[in-house]
């Protein structure tokens, strides 16, 4: 080899390796979007429960309330859709996915997605109020967002 040659032969091997874990980056592994979207709806469900306990005790604790509706609101909001890449169909996260393959084609999902975040949003507003009662209607209705996303989409267990 000619010596001139070696830098050039350096600066691609150099490209070469450092472009790898970007790559990486660009694209996490089904398993791990799987992964991540299970554990997204195991924080929705920690959430949850914090609210309906708080609604459940006999003194109803605002900031509790008001922290576990934020999150569940960041979450919602979140674009959660992006981890139900093409791909992710038949993955395994931290177990089989329960996702059905009806979620990955039907435009009606969007439609679930989107009551979801509104009435995640609704109810992180209805939280600063500091009215149970308001609050309880607002949960009322997320859960109801649940539960019409799991009944169509999700594997029964
Ligand atoms: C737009 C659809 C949709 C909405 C809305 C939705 N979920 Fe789910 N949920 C799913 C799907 C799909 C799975 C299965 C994910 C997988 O296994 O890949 C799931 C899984 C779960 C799981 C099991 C996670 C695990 O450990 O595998 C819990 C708990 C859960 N959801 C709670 C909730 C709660 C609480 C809400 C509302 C506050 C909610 N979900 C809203 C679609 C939805």
């Amino acid at each position: 080899m000619k010596p001139s040659r070696l830098p050039m032969l350096l600066a691609a091997l150099l490209v070469a390796i450092t472009a790898a874990p970007s790559i990486a980056q660009q694209s996490p592994k089904p398993e791990q979007l799987v992964k991540w979207r299970q554990s997204a709806y195991q924080v929705l469900a920690w959430n949850n429960a914090r609210i309906k306990s708080s609604l459940e005790e006999a003194s109803y604790n605002r900031d509790e309330v008001q922290r576990a509706a934020n999150v569940i609101a960041a979450l919602a909001n979140g674009n959660l859709g992006s981890l139900f890449a093409p791909g992710t169909e038949k993955a395994k996260g931290w177990r089989e996915t329960a996702a059905r393959p009806e979620l990955f084609t039907e435009p009606r999902v969007a439609q679930l997605a989107a009551d979801f975040s509104r009435e995640a949003t609704g109810l992180a507003q209805t939280a600063a109020s500091g009215d149970p009662a308001a609050v309880r209607e607002s949960f009322n209705k997320l859960g109801r967002t649940c539960k019409a996303c799991h009944d169509a989409y999700r594997v029964k267990d």
